[in-house]
Parts: C-alpha cells; structure tokens; sequence
C-alpha cells in the first residue's frame, strides 16, 4: 500500500474472519485454525495483500478479538498483518461482519473485495480476474466453477421439484467483487444473504461469473483441512 498505489480506483479488500466455525469442531473460530502452523486467515491476508492497486485492507475478526498486537490475544499469537491493515469487529451474520468491515474501508477505493478467510488457499489470480471483471465495467464480478453433481430442487418433504440444467449452474466463491458504491448501497437495503452477489443482484444489477479456482474451496470440515494441508504439501514438493 504505497502512495503510488494510492491513485483513484484504488482496491479494497474486506477479508471476513468472523465466523465461529463450529463446523470444523477446532475449538476456535475457523479463519485462526492452523493450517501446517499458520492461521487459515494468514494465507488469505497475504494472497489479498498482493493484489494489485490495493488502498485498503480490512480484517474482519471475532468480537474481542480485534487487537492483533495484544500478546495476550492467543487467536493473533502467530499471525502479521501488513502493515496498514486494519481490524474491525464482526457481527452475528456474515452479512453483518461485511457491513462491519465495509465501514472501514479506505473511502479511496472504486473497487472493493469481498473474501472469506475460510477460502485460504484462493490463488492470486482468482482476485485479478474479478477486479479485471469490474474495471471492464461489470457492476460485480464473482469467481465460479460448472457444478460436477446434478443438481435437484426439492420441496420440505424432500420430494424433488425440478432438475435444473447443469450447464447454467456454477457454484460461487470468493472473492466476489464489486463497484464500491453499488455494494455500499445494496448493503443500506437491510436485507440478507448467504453471499453478497446475492444481496447486489436483488439490488437490480448484472453479476458476472468469472473462472474461479478448484483451491478457492471453503474450509469447512475436518476432511476440508486435510485436504488443505495434502495440497499445501503438493505445492511445496512441486516447488522443491
Ligand atoms: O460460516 P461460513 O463458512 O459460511 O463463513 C464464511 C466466511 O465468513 C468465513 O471466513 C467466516 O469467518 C466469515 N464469517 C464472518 N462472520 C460471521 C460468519 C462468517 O466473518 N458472522
């Protein structure tokens, strides 16, 4: 974050860290899970400090737990941040943890990215493409992959309804990128959403998918962390 990278159209980062995690059973909230020693959420910090023209980096951390410098703190004990950076409070939901970190952000920055900490490993590549994608004009852009599995929707007894054609299906990750006033505005309406694609869409505006990346996965479940740390160790024999 240099004065250079400082000019008009900018990019913010919101890395979103707030979540409890109870899925992944570790005891503590998922994004400071070590993954081969290191907290999921410093992998993902310093793949989205790298991402070109960056103005602004916020960090979306549990309650309590906002103070990276606190040595007291365990959940920051073998994390850094860049500097720069800063470390707000989350909320409940996702949804509030983003708005949370969408207040902190660098007014300076035309584009903002959405990312959850849980997608540790999301290549730095994944992220230019959706800046690419905004700055080409998309109201929004995010990372997505053709689905493997069909698909069924179902009614409450689980009787299916409908087989929708796979070919238009495409499971979404992070980061999921936006024009800033746009996502700042869909984000004023108050209403809720497993994703803030979601949230710009009912908003009105035209969405676009871009190639994500098969390491963008969301760690999730224990098997999810093995299966980060067997790719962890692939790349480090690959570059051996
Ligand atoms: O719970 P889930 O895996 O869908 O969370 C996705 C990302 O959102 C995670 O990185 C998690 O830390 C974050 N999150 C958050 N605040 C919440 C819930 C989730 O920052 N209240």
């Amino acid at each position: 974050m240099t004065d250079a990278d400082a000019a008009p159209g900018g990019v913010g980062v919101v890395v979103v860290a707030a979540g409890s995690g109870s899925r992944l059973g570790a005891g503590l909230p998922k994004a400071f899970v070590p993954l081969r020693g290191r907290p999921l959420l410093a992998y993902a910090v310093a793949t989205a400090a790298r991402v070109p023209h960056l103005v602004s980096l916020v960090v979306v951390a549990p309650e309590g737990h906002t103070d990276p410098l606190e040595p007291a703190d365990p959940l920051w004990a073998d994390l850094t941040l860049p500097p720069g950076a800063v470390v707000v409070a989350g909320g409940a939901e996702r949804t509030d943890s983003v708005g949370a970190g969408l207040a902190a952000l660098d007014p300076g920055c035309e584009v903002v990215l959405v990312h959850d900490a849980a997608r540790c490993l999301t290549p730095l590549a994944v992220f230019e493409r959706v800046v690419a994608a905004v700055r080409g004009g998309a109201a929004g852009a995010v990372p997505g992959l053709p689905l493997v599995d069909t698909v069924k929707t179902v009614d409450v007894e689980g009787r299916i309804t409908g087989t929708p054609d796979r070919a238009l299906l495409r499971a979404v990750q992070t980061p999921q990128g936006f024009e800033r006033e746009v996502l700042l505005a869909a984000y004023r309406s108050g209403l809720q959403a497993t994703d803030d694609a979601a949230l710009v869409e009912r908003c009105g505006h035209a969405v676009v998918v871009v190639d994500g990346d098969p390491l963008a996965f969301k760690v999730t479940t224990p098997d999810d962390l093995d299966r980060a740390e067997r790719l962890l160790d692939r790349a480090a024999t690959l570059r051996a």
